[in-house]
């Protein structure tokens, strides 16, 4: 089949796209605002973009029709700071339930019945429950026009000043141990998928 996302001529009961691009990781954002209340949020627009200095970065809908200016975006172009946890199978249910769009003053940390830890280089927290946290320094914003104004997202990038990384993962060859991790990504509708020791192969670079 061939369609035309602006004709929105697939034909199927569901857009397809979000089940083409994948599997996204979930760039799992915590920030705060500038009175230090705590905020997170999964992204599955995330990824990373460069190696020296590490970057990241993270797309969010910021369209009247959908949610509004999300708070992650809000904290994070006031206070120059935010984390990215990583998200993993044994914390998928807490993951989900801190999407849930809640007013500003509300700290989606303790609704989902998360651990905020401090960082060492930014105000905003880490999520102990994480195996891995990115303490990002924002970088900037770019905006993503769409095709009505709610259609629009924002782009947020960000220098990463500081890594932790759970010594439990780390094999005794010194590598990371995704295996043991089992990392979450996104499917498209509501589906996942866990990277295991199963799913797991190698290819060597051709020299
Ligand atoms: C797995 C997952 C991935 C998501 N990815 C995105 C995304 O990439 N961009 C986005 O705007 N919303 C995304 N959402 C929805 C946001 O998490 C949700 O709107 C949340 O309320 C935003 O929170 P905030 O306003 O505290 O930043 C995702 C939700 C889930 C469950």
């Amino acid at each position: 089949m061939f369609y035309e996302p602006k004709k929105k001529n697939h034909g199927l009961p569901k857009n397809p796209f979000n089940s083409l691009v994948i599997p996204r990781p979930i760039g799992w954002i915590s920030s705060a605002d500038k009175q230090g209340t705590h905020n997170l949020a999964p992204y599955s627009f995330f990824n990373a973009v460069s190696y020296s200095p590490p970057t990241v970065m993270f797309s969010g809908g910021v369209g009247s029709a959908s949610d509004g200016m999300k708070d992650s975006i809000r904290n994070i172009e006031a206070t120059g700071e935010f984390v990215c946890n990583i998200a993993t199978w044994d914390t998928r249910e807490q993951m989900n339930k801190s999407s849930k769009n809640l007013p500003p003053e509300e700290d989606e940390i303790s609704l989902s019945n998360l651990t905020a830890i401090s960082s060492n280089l930014v105000g905003a927290p880490r999520i102990k429950e994480a195996p891995v946290h990115l303490e990002c320094r924002y970088l900037k914003s770019v905006d993503i026009p769409g095709w009505t104004d709610a259609d629009a997202y924002r782009v947020i990038f960000g220098e990463v000043i500081g890594i932790h990384i759970n010594d439990d993962f780390i094999t005794d060859e010194g590598l990371v141990d995704v295996a043991k991790m089992l990392v979450i990504g996104r499917l498209g509708y509501n589906d996942y998928t866990r990277v295991d020791g199963d799913s797991l192969f190698t290819l060597n670079r051709p020299g």
